[in-house]
């Protein structure tokens, strides 16, 4: 079963109807469905997919022999038997058929051609230049370690350096989709799937565990996927970045533990890990800009480029999970699995209200507010905190958002809590307040007195 992409099939279908080549390089995380998409794209193209496992070149070419022969005999005279004595032989008949013929070429796993045949690179390059013109290919590279991928396509020094037509990065679901996605599969309530979700992200191959791990009961799935002995995800984090990071894994895996952990400024990270500042500094700049792991966030009333207040955060909501509770705990984890796993249920709770003000702030770009915000975000100064403020010019909406189940009264005394903190604001305009809670009682009394109200039932539609 594929479920959705929509979107980036559609870029893919359009890439595919432009006349001549094209050289589109899709990367992502392991796991992410890379190679689910451009499978699902094949179904009804005249295309070749080549997996690069990081053998000899000759047994790749044995394997992909059969292939091209199952894919093209039917457009090739009976007398050519395909053959090829190097991967440069193949990749010349191939932009040489696709003169006549749209053809779709995939290498997934591109990187690993680094491991095959080093050369490769540059002999692609130059086929690629001579014969792109004459030819109708739409050739694309998959590629699942992020910083290697960009390192082939980007770095001058490399020979395919700006031949990438499109990129696509491929990210997990949003949270919307993922909801469709395990709603179709399985009897779910929502405020079980937020707290799944929370652990999970939206991740296809995560969330298809869910049917299997899910009794009614969430936190009981998130131990059976964590913390049990034979947990499928316990070691997942390492299986997916412990390669991509090479070497030094360890820093890095330093940094997104301390992150995970609440310390997200680069002094923080620094007095977390031991790291010297220049190192964490560096380190923070390759997570965020090259392997695209962490995010910088300001507050949204700042300039991002000038100001010194930012906060780092985990991109991957399941990688701040695992981070946060899994990795956090490894030695707990082998000593004594219960005491790690009452400890994650104590602390679960505040974590999914993080996660649920994420989801909040998606929710809200997606709202009609009456104006188009310039931005929307989070703001903080000194110890005080806005989860959601979106404004223009003219206009400014604020919204506390709580992982909890409010009455008519709490929730006033929270509305009352923001007009406060709104004075801190260095924003003018004629101010809105609102509320997004779990369960919200009264939201159409909050309404008629002018106050924004929301709860989950609202953000799942
Ligand atoms: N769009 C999708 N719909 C349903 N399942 C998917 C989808 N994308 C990925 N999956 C599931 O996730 C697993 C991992 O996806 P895969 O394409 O192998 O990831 P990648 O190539 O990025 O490492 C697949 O085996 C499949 O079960
Ligand atoms: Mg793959």
């Amino acid at each position: 079963m594929f479920y959705d992409r929509e979107r980036e099939l559609g870029k893919l279908k359009e890439v595919y109807s432009y006349p001549g080549s094209s050289f589109i390089v899709i990367y992502g995380r392991r796991r992410v469905g890379k190679t689910a998409l451009v499978r699902e794209f094949l179904k009804d193209k005249l295309g070749l997919y080549f997996f690069v496992g990081e053998k000899d070149e000759t047994l790749l070419l044995e394997e992909w022999v059969g292939e091209v022969e199952e894919k093209l005999s039917g457009h090739l005279p009976s007398y050519v038997k395909p053959k090829f004595g190097s991967l440069e032989e193949l990749v010349e008949f191939l932009l040489d058929f696709s003169r006549e013929r749209k053809l779709v070429l995939v290498f997934d796993e591109f990187q690993n051609f680094r491991a095959v045949k080093p050369s490769f690179f540059s002999s692609l390059q130059r086929l690629w230049d001579e014969k792109k013109d004459g030819s109708n290919m739409m050739l694309i590279a998959v590629g699942s370690y992020v910083g290697m991928i960009k390192r082939i396509f980007m770095d001058q020094k490399e020979p395919l350096f700006g031949r990438a037509d499109e990129w696509m990065k491929l990210k997990p679901f949003d949270f919307w989709t993922a909801w469709g996605l395990v709603r179709s599969l399985v009897e779910i309530n929502p405020r079980h799937f937020v707290e799944l979700y929370s652990a999970l992200g939206g991740m296809p191959r995560y969330l298809l565990y869910v049917p299997r791990y899910y009794r009614r009961d969430s936190i009981e799935a998130i131990r059976g996927l964590f913390f049990d002995e034979f947990a499928p995800l316990r070691e997942e984090g390492l299986n997916v970045l412990k390669l991509e990071f090479g070497r030094y894994y360890r820093s890095y895996f330093s940094i997104l533990e301390a992150v995970s952990l609440g310390r997200v400024t680069p002094k923080e990270i620094s007095d977390g890990t031991g790291l010297k500042p220049l190192t964490v500094g560096k380190y923070l700049s390759e997570l965020t800009n090259h392997y695209e792991y962490l995010v910088r966030e300001v507050p949204v009333t700042e300039n991002p480029l000038k100001t010194r207040k930012v906060a780092y955060r985990i991109s991957d909501e399941f990688f701040n999970f695992w981070f946060r509770f899994v990795y956090h705990n490894y030695t707990g984890l082998e000593e004594d699995p219960g005491k790690v796993f009452e400890r994650f249920k104590a602390e679960f709770p505040a974590f999914v209200g993080a996660t649920y003000e994420r989801i909040a702030r998606e929710f809200v770009k997606g709202l009609n507010l009456g104006f188009k915000p310039e931005r929307v975000g989070r703001w903080w100064h000194k110890g005080e905190e806005i989860d959601v403020v979106a404004y223009d010019r003219k206009n400014v909406i604020l919204f506390e958002v709580k992982w909890r189940d409010l009455s008519t009264k709490d929730a006033k005394r929270v509305l009352k809590g923001l007009e406060e903190k709104a004075e801190l604001l260095p924003l003018r305009g004629s101010y809105r307040f609102g509320i997004i809670a779990r369960e919200l009682e009264g939201k159409d009394e909050l309404r008629e007195e002018g106050f924004l109200a929301f709860d989950l039932d609202d953000i799942i539609r």
